[in-house]
């Protein structure tokens, strides 16, 4: 099946060399399919990272000498062009952490720290993340509720893994202070309408939370248009480095976090007796950050926006409605969410052939999946299906690799039954 030329014209057009993809293994093409766990890094962004560790590396924000006020300028840039990225406004700003979960712990930490005058979370209040979340959007809100005396509720899933408005509804009160939805699920590739929950949930007057992982890599994220008080996403996850990612919203929400790091950088004044804290961003960035992977997720942004998110959506749209399909002509395969739209992620399972098996023959054709609970037990120990197998696609995937992954899983099943 032929590609979408427009997507290889513009892969040309920006030099997408993959260098990691340009390999063999078990003596087979490697087709890399496992891009909802970690994106491969494009040529433009290894050299971006490199540039500043080999021409300007120095510690930011505190030294008057030339590669300082370089690597400063290069960070800020950063923060700036990864704003744009997701649509942040004026009112919005935007801290680099580790990733997604670091982003989500400070959120859910912050607001709900004992005994502080400045805690948002307090006894008897309620918290409503979704059923459909990674352990990093419900065990830090299990946690905050724990430690501040709320109670969590959930909006859980009707059988086909999808959630509802009128669900929502019934669970929001005077009480609810948080409600935490990913913008895609990650086991499934189920995407929520999170525009009309997080609209409905912040209409109630809760604190809205987005996790976007799993969307940050192909959809275009509006931020200025979304009812969102905080966005959590990985620079891993959209062609950028492992190891950061942000935590974006508005400035009035990010306010109300007590920091996650106390140290350098962080604050105005410090005695021994007590410091006074910096203002956004610097107050939630205490410590030495990393600089080169802030530069590398930016380089990873324009790589996208360079694309084209029309493109990546379509192209990757294709190429996951071809696995769906096809997956679900192989006698015995159950697809979640077979028509999930806007998505990359494709689960299965397989009547008794466990999933673990099927990955590693799948890895002996040269094929990587994911197999397991992705990080999200309670979702599939509720779509009652266990383990899973998972293919996610990027923009270097192709038909002819879907085609690879149908038949490698065919044969997987006939050995195995
Ligand atoms: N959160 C990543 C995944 O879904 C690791 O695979």
């Amino acid at each position: 099946m032929s590609e979408s030329s427009s997507l290889q014209d513009a892969l040309e057009r920006v030099g997408a060399k993959f260098p990691v993809l340009a390999q063999r293994i078990h003596d087979a093409p490697l087709a890399y399919l496992d891009n909802a766990a970690t994106t491969q890094m494009p040529q433009s962004v290894l050299a971006a990272m490199n540039g500043f560790e080999q021409h300007d590396r120095a510690n930011i924000h505190r030294g008057v000498h030339t590669l300082s006020q370089r690597a400063t300028d290069a960070f800020e840039r950063a923060r700036a062009d990864v704003k744009r990225f997701v649509g942040a406004d004026a009112s919005h700003e935007l801290i680099f952490t580790s990733g997604t979960t670091e982003a989500l712990n400070m959120v859910a930490q912050g607001l709900s720290v004992p005994g502080d005058v400045a805690a948002v979370i307090r006894p008897g209040d309620e918290l409503i993340v979704s059923g459909l979340e990674h352990h990093a959007n419900l065990i830090p809100w299990q946690q905050a509720a724990r430690r501040s005396g709320a109670s969590l509720r959930i909006l859980m899933p009707d059988t086909a893994g999808q959630v509802h408005a009128r669900d929502l509804k019934k669970l929001l009160s005077p009480r609810t202070r948080v409600f935490a939805l990913t913008a895609c699920s990650n086991a499934t590739g189920y995407r929520p309408p999170y525009e009309d929950l997080l609209a409905l949930a912040a209409e109630a007057g809760a604190l809205t939370v987005l996790d976007a992982a799993q969307a940050v890599g192909h959809s275009p994220l509006q931020l200025g248009t979304l009812a969102c008080d905080f966005m959590a996403f990985s620079a891993h996850k959209m062609y950028g480095p492992m190891g950061m990612g942000a935590l974006v919203g508005r400035r009035a929400a990010l306010e109300r976090l007590v920091p996650l790091r106390f140290g350098g950088d962080m604050v105005d004044w410090v005695s021994l007796d007590g410091a006074g804290f910096a203002g956004l961003p610097a107050r939630l960035e205490g410590g030495t950050p990393h600089v080169a992977g802030t530069i590398g997720m930016a380089a990873a942004a324009a790589f996208i926006a360079a694309i084209g998110h029309e493109r990546i959506e379509e192209h990757l749209g294709a190429l996951r409605k071809h696995a769906a399909q096809g997956l679900q002509q192989i006698e015995g395969i159950r697809v979640l969410a077979p028509d999930a739209r806007l998505s990359t992620i494709v689960s299965f399972v397989a009547d008794d052939v466990h999933p673990h098996d099927i990955g590693t023959l799948l890895d002996e054709a040269g094929i990587a999946v994911r197999t397991g609970h992705h990080c999200a037990q309670p979702l599939l120990d509720h779509l009652g299906v266990g383990p899973t197998t998972r293919a996610s696609f990027a923009v270097y995937n192709s038909h002819d690799e879907v085609e690879r992954l149908l038949a490698a899983v065919s044969r997987a099943l006939k050995v195995f039954r």
